[in-house]
């Protein structure tokens, strides 16, 4: 097992990377317990659980509410759950998100950790102490920042997880080794034939890896005021991509790190080289590197994004596969982008 920590204003996180769930009880210092899960990793895992108390929550964003964490706040004190009480998520993003908000809400916060049961929440979600819901149609409008006290990631998890989401998994993971770490992405070059066959050595090294990259970012900046800023590379657009086509997540990062790193590339700071090495570990990992774009209501949600201050935007380019850097881009010149490439991918599908 190799740990990785975090120390954050909100707390410490202990990221257990390898530890199995079966040993979850080892990792916490109390009998007084109560799981969050949801019905897919129920129905997949049950043997796996210890012997505690659970709560199972339904899947997909929709369940990612205000709704389901009055639910779970209305179960805690039907289980006279006090500030003695600790909460452990099993399951992917959302589960961990919810889990997370409501222990960080519940009596004025009461301790957590979590189980990270897809490949996107171990290298992802889990990591970093972001928690949070959807609000009336907005992805994570409401929430808090506060680390787990720890995470295991137990991979022999992820052989039940269907296929599109560890490729989603691989999204971030590619997306890690692009903004900071140039021998990760050699050694994903090199592993794509096992990585993608869940060779479970390979698996766990990208995991390791990737956690390594987001848990020193998150140490230097865990609010996102600068430096954590770089984690949304490919996100800009892959956010209003994921908003106005039927793709996930990952496919929609995918298309949007293949965006940024080509407005990397006319801004002199990416080789052209670089960017067709970028698009072609993208496909190797089975993430699309074209797609339609719809322009107009990608337009629309760019305008919404929570990231914009006034008429400009932080985006993150690359400077060189590794390196990322962040530029406040008028808006207008995203619109500009946006339009050039809405046509350029329009030809590339002809
Ligand atoms: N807090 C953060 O920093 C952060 C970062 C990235 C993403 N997120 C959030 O994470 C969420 C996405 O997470 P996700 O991709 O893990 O989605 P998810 O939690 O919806 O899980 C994906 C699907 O896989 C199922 N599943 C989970 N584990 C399984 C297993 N071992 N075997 C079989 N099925 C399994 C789930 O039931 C679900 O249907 C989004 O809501 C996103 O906003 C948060």
């Amino acid at each position: 097992v190799k740990t990785i920590h975090i120390k954050g204003r909100t707390g410490g996180s202990a990221i257990l990377i390898g530890e199995t769930m079966k040993n979850l009880s080892e990792h916490i210092p109390s009998e007084d317990v109560v799981i969050i899960t949801d019905s897919n990793v129920w129905d997949h895992h049950r043997n796996e659980f210890p012997s505690f108390e659970t709560i199972k929550i339904g899947t997909g964003e929709g369940s990612k509410t205000l709704d389901t964490v009055t639910a779970l706040y209305n179960r805690l004190v039907q289980l006279n759950a006090d500030r003695s009480t600790i909460l452990v998520g099993i399951g992917g993003g959302i589960v961990c998100d919810i889990t997370g908000f409501v222990a960080s809400t519940y009596m004025r916060g009461i301790r957590f950790g979590y189980v990270a049961t897809t490949l996107l929440a171990q290298v992802d979600a889990s990591v970093g102490g972001k928690t949070g819901v959807n609000f009336n149609g907005y992805k994570n409008m409401v929430g808090v920042f506060n680390q787990p006290g720890f995470v295991i990631c137990d991979l022999s998890l992820l052989k039940t997880l269907p296929k599109k989401e560890i490729v989603c998994g691989f999204a971030e993971i590619i997306k890690h080794a692009a903004i900071a770490d140039p021998g990760l992405f050699s050694y994903l070059e090199d592993n794509y034939a096992q990585a993608l066959s869940l060779d479970m050595d390979v698996l766990e090294n990208l995991v390791y890896e990737s956690v390594k990259i987001k848990a020193s970012i998150v140490s230097r900046d865990e609010k996102e005021k600068g430096e954590r800023r770089k984690l949304n590379f490919g996100h800009t657009f892959g956010h209003a991509i994921e908003k106005t086509t039927g793709a996930s997540h990952g496919e929609a990062v995918s298309l949007g790190m293949v965006l940024a790193s080509a407005i990397s590339v006319q801004r002199g700071l990416l080789s052209e080289e670089d960017h067709l090495k970028l698009k072609t570990l993208l496909a190797n990992y089975q993430l699309p590197i074209h797609g339609v774009l719809k322009k107009e209501s990608m337009w629309d949600a760019l305008q919404k994004d929570k990231k914009r201050e006034s008429n400009r935007m932080h985006f993150v380019l690359l400077q060189g596969l590794g390196r990322a850097i962040i530029r406040d881009i008028p808006i207008l010149d995203v619109k500009e982008y946006l339009e050039q490439f809405s046509e350029q991918q329009d030809q590339d599908h002809e």
